[in-house]
């Protein structure tokens, strides 16, 4: 199953994990759009020849939803229910917090064995060092920002460039530094308007031609047109645009390094499973496979890394 926002990779993941299973000699159900199919019963067995040609595709051919209905009790009971009727035994889920989320509290209502995939563009979950779906955004991030400098040094302004991230700033650093961005904006960090304004205007007066600021959408100034707005506020004389990425980072054939990953942890979670893992997430950690439980893969915030914040700025100067 696929639940929550998608992600570039979830393809590869559910390959790894129906033919893994079929080699297993474990039989293999898809369960179409998250929790909603699985409460709706839209569950149909998979085969070996149901995932060819999808190791490629960004998406997921499982669908996805964001289920409200989950939330509650008789939601999750009514997709019990259609687990046994199923003679399903086991779950592997991939998403992000929200899919653990409700994979946690399943668990332990119905003592229902589940094993999670960090499915997510975002990179926000603690108990692996990238999320499925992850690398491929930054690349998507970064060849965008790459036109955007084009115009912007031919027209000498500066641009505010608005990424994914409600919570994190993972996609916003690590896309910023590999675009040369002259600042960025996380969540995690405390913006303050009258300093950027300052070494902006001192930027340009070192006779810069351009600029990049990356916004992470969850930055406490808001999102880049308040940013942007409260920058020309301070300094009117440089000329500012904004572009929103938005779902394009979502979107995508997934690059060789999520390929490898999701045909990894797919492998991992059917193994994990019949090792007797029950209520965890399967990630990779300094190339060591680790289970981090449920709990405190959603609870434990993965820190961004703030000395690579000020690295991308001294690399600006
Ligand atoms: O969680 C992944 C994510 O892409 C976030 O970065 C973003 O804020 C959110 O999903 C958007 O969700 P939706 O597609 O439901 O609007």
């Amino acid at each position: 199953m696929t639940s929550g926002g998608d992600s570039p990779g979830m393809n590869a993941a559910i390959r790894a994990v129906v033919r893994t299973a079929i080699f297993c000699g474990l039989d293999v159900y898809g369960i179409y759009r998250g929790y909603e199919g699985l409460i709706d019963n839209h569950i149909e067995q998979m085969y070996s020849h149901s995932v060819s040609n999808i190791i490629q595709r960004g998406g997921t051919i499982l669908k996805t939803a964001r289920s409200k209905r989950f939330m509650e009790y008789q939601g999750r009971l009514q997709a019990f229910n259609n687990l046994k009727e199923h003679n399903i035994d086991a779950l592997v889920a991939i998403g992000g917090n929200g899919t653990f989320t409700g994979a946690s509290v399943f668990n332990k209502e119905f003592d229902f064995p589940i094993i999670g995939l960090p499915g997510t563009i975002d990179n926000d979950l603690f108990g692996t060092d990238s999320t499925i779906g992850y690398d491929t955004a930054i690349n998507t991030v970064v060849e965008a920002a790459d036109k955007i400098r084009d115009t912007a040094t031919s027209h000498e302004r500066l641009f505010f460039l608005e990424v994914m991230g409600r919570d994190a700033g993972f996609i916003a650093l690590r896309s910023g530094i590999a675009c040369g961005a002259e600042f960025i904006l996380v969540p995690e960090t405390t913006t303050y308007i009258d300093n950027l304004a300052r070494l902006l205007r001192h930027d340009w007066r070192k006779n810069k031609t351009s600029g990049i600021v990356i916004v992470a959408e969850g930055d406490d100034m808001g999102g880049a047109y308040e940013v942007a707005k409260k920058v020309k506020e301070k300094i009117p004389e440089i000329d500012t645009r904004v572009t929103i990425l938005g779902h394009i980072q979502r979107g995508g054939s997934p690059s060789a390094y999520d390929r490898v990953l999701a045909s990894s942890l797919g492998f991992l979670a059917v193994k994990g499973l019949l090792d007797g893992h029950r209520d965890s997430m399967a990630g990779i950690i300094d190339k060591v496979v680790t289970f981090t439980p449920f709990e405190k893969a959603i609870k434990h915030t993965k820190d961004i890394n703030k000395e690579m914040l000020e690295m991308s700025r001294i690399l600006a100067l």
